[in-house]
């Protein structure tokens, strides 16, 4: 398994270009499966979560060719209604694949995406929708299977604005005859995107003045040339990157408004913060990082992939800050690392209670999730020495060319790989 070799202790300085979101190609590669037509996809960065989506979609029927950042889907077969397991345990939101074979071949047996490191994360939302639109729900061989003669438009209020359930029921309602009305569902810019995507297939869908996501579904799809907005999440790990080594980066081909709240922090924090239509430039105030708490909630709330990443740069505030969990029930496996790395952080629940330290100091530690794992990540480059971060491949599920762009801001970042380098795993 890779590791990050880190040698810590530089400011990151420089520019840094944000990549295409993965959390907005991951539904849209999925919205493909709604036609049979060929779809052309920009911007897609090259992610294993991505890599993933595209197995699904070649195991599902579809030919796929990923490109230097271009994807381009085909029709080759009729396509197949259900995906293997060894590919959903890889990531959960293969089950988003659902919706659009649901709506088109009126079936899917999906494999129970089981409990997963950052908590249960049901689909009881999801499953709950469908059946309001004409689905049964059984669960037959550890797979979800949902089958219905006919489905039909449905008014429909999610009990929490999950992001995959707003996608799911989205993506199946564009097919579905009449005016399905989706209410109290998730307002992330992603969910933007799938929009702005789903149309240009010539899907019927609009946000109205409350919010809510009115489909009038159409019979027939058609194929999309769409251009994935920025990452939010990899813009704000490089805005907080940037303020815990004290550096000063501009980070370009964003959007600054996504990542609102979280740069209203950093200026609390104590850091200047200039942007522009599509760019973040981060600079030091002072040498003290003030202490701010935070709770993470759905957007345009504080990113709960972004609580990790703020965890780290909260462990060298001067003071104390609390960091409440409010969307995943655990979340917070970083920080025994952190604590590892000379934080001082009390989890009490679903609130981290951190009392600043002046610096990490160097450490082995381990990446159990993505964010997490970014989490480290940044902690290792401020600690002063040499630290190693394993199991990078929950990071590499999530940031692309991590290790180059760290290295073009000037951190000092190496990848092993033991079986490059001949050494057991
Ligand atoms: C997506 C993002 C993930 C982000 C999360 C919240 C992708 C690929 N993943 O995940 O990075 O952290 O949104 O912004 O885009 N829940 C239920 N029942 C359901 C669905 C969700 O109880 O049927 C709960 C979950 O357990 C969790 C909360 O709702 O506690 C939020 O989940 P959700 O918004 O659905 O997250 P994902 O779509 O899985």
């Amino acid at each position: 398994m890779d590791k990050f070799i880190i040698k810590g202790g530089k400011k990151l300085k420089g520019t840094v270009e944000i990549s295409g979101s993965k959390n907005a190609a991951l539904p849209i590669l999925m919205a493909t499966l709604l036609t049979d037509e060929t779809c052309f996809l920009n911007r897609v960065p090259n992610l294993r979560d991505i890599r993933t989506t595209i197995k699904i979609l070649e195991e599902l029927g579809k030919k796929v060719i990923y490109d230097n950042g271009t994807v381009e889907v085909r029709s080759k077969r009729k396509l197949k209604t259900t995906v293997s397991y060894d590919l959903v345990k890889q990531m959960r939101a293969s089950f988003w694949v659902a919706g659009p074979l649901l709506t088109r071949f009126k079936k899917a047996s999906i494999p129970l995406p089981g409990g997963c490191a950052i908590g249960v994360r049901p689909v009881d939302i999801h499953l709950r929708g469908f059946e309001k639109m004409g689905a049964k729900v059984s669960t037959e061989k550890g797979n979800v299977v949902v089958k219905a003669k006919k489905l039909h438009p449905v008014k429909i209020i999610l009990s929490f604005p999950s992001v995959g359930a707003t996608l799911n029921l989205m993506m199946c309602a564009s097919l579905i005859p009449g005016k399905t009305v989706l209410e109290n569902v998730a307002r992330e810019p992603e969910v933007g995107d799938v929009i702005k995507a789903l149309q240009s297939m010539g899907a019927n869908i609009s946000l109205d003045e409350k919010g809510r996501i009115i489909i009038e579904g159409v019979s027939k799809l058609h194929g999309m040339n769409h251009t994935v907005i920025a990452d939010r999440i990899e813009t704000g790990t490089f805005v907080i990157a940037a303020a815990a080594t004290r550096g000063e980066v501009e980070i370009t081909e964003c959007v600054p408004e996504h990542n609102e709240i979280l740069l209203e922090y950093l200026l609390d924090a104590g850091f200047n913060i200039e942007t522009t239509q599509d760019t973040i430039k981060i600079t030091c105030r002072n040498k003290k990082i003030k202490p701010v708490n935070m709770k993470t909630a759905p957007f345009p709330g504080f990113a709960t992939d972004l609580q990790a990443p703020w965890m780290s740069l909260m462990c060298l505030c001067s003071g104390s800050a609390d960091i409440s969990e409010d969307i995943f029930e655990n979340r917070f496996m970083h920080a025994p690392e952190l604590v590892r790395m000379g934080a001082n952080i009390l989890i009490d629940r679903n609130t981290a209670k951190i009392t600043g330290v002046k610096s990490f100091s160097p450490a082995v530690v381990m990446a159990s999730d993505l964010r997490g794992g970014m989490a480290l990540v940044i902690a290792g480059l401020c600690a002063k020495g040499t630290s190693v971060v394993e199991r990078v491949y929950h990071i590499d599920r999530g940031y692309e060319i991590i290790e180059e762009k760290l290295t073009e801001l000037g951190a000092n970042i190496k990848r092993h790989n033991p079986v490059l380098v001949g050494e057991e795993e």
